[in-house]
């Protein structure tokens, strides 16, 4: 199911903005349980392609509901993007996924995280390893001209049980392979610079299985045309469940690849996509 909301012309209202007000552009559901939208930017809002903020909405008693979530779009962009959950009876999402453009959220313009590129080793290629929602920040370093920059090979493996779930990353994706700008500063064969893997687990499609079985099996190294992975030429970023971030840490480190973080770069490192076992 896809619900395109366009832009709206004027905000519902520029008066009367909360603390830390930001309003909302563009809505755009995926499925019954994923949604995408785009809120403007705090003038003041430097971030690195892969931080997460605190988003929310006003809660009873005036105490608002805040949860961390990744920015989706690239560091150069005018406004915000993110990609978010619906989780059911969650008390930010059940009601965040109402939202229509013109609406306010909250919005605390104080990035941080581990996914950013100053947290890894130069390399020749760099693998972002995603689960559902924990392509979000994949989204914005896919988006960051610097990425391709620092690597000359990028792998996108995203992994959900059902096809529909991939929508976002796919069409994302799709539309970077034949972005102008990026095929202008990084030629013609850009295209090819940019490798996706996409895989279900729990309904047929094209390509299949955990990204931990595809890693150990060698399927897709096969698949794609490449070395399996080596200290020497990958690096990595992982972002899903903690169940999935701690068994790709083990998969990795058995490629003999380790941890790093922003204070010391190394080959790979994690961030989790959610808190909790999931839903
Ligand atoms: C560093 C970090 C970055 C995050 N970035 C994003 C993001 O970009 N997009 C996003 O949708 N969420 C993201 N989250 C999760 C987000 O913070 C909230 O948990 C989510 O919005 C649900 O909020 P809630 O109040 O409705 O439910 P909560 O009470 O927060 O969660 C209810 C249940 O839903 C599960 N759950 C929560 N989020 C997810 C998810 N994304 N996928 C599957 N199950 C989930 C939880 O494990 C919990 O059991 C991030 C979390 C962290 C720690
Ligand atoms: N996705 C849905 O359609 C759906 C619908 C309703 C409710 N939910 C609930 O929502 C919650 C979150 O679901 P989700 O689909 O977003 O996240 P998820 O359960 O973490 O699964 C996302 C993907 O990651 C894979 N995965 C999970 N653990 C892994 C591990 N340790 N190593 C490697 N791969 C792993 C899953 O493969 P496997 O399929 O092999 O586990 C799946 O393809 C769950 O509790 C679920 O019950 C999901």
């Amino acid at each position: 199911m896809t619900l395109d909301i366009p832009v709206a012309d004027e905000p519902k209202s520029t008066a009367n903005l909360m603390p830390d007000a930001q309003i909302v552009t563009a809505v755009r559901h995926w499925t019954d349980r994923l949604f995408s939208f785009r809120v403007t930017r705090p003038a003041s809002l430097r971030f690195r392609s892969g931080e997460f903020v605190m988003i929310g909405l006003p809660g009873e008693g005036g105490k608002p509901i805040l949860r961390a979530y990744s920015i989706a779009s690239p560091s150069w962009d005018d406004e915000l993007e993110f990609y978010s959950i619906k989780v059911p009876d969650g008390p930010l999402t059940s009601r965040l996924q109402h939202i229509r453009p013109g609406d306010q959220i909250i919005l605390r313009p104080k990035p941080v995280g581990t996914l950013v590129l100053d947290a890894l080793l130069p390399g020749k290629r760099l693998w972002f390893l995603a689960t559902g929602t924990g392509l979000a920040p994949f989204a914005s370093l896919m988006r960051d001209p610097e990425t391709f920059e620092r690597y000359e090979q990028v792998v996108m493996m995203h992994t959900c049980r059902e096809a529909g779930e991939l929508d976002y990353g796919r069409e994302l994706v799709g539309s970077l392979r034949h972005d102008p700008l990026l095929s202008e500063m990084f030629g013609e064969g850009f295209a090819e610079r940019l490798l996706y893997y996409p895989t279900t687990t729990r309904e047929q499609g094209a390509r299949m299985g955990r990204i931990t079985d595809n890693l150990t099996s060698g399927k897709v190294f096969a698949d794609l045309g490449l070395p399996p992975m080596n200290p020497a030429e990958d690096r990595a970023m992982v972002c899903g469940s903690l169940a999935f971030n701690v068994d790709v840490k083990a998969v990795l480190e058995g490629f003999g690849l380790a941890e790093g973080a922003n204070s010391e770069p190394r080959e790979f490192v994690v961030e989790k996509a959610f808190v909790g076992e999931g839903i």
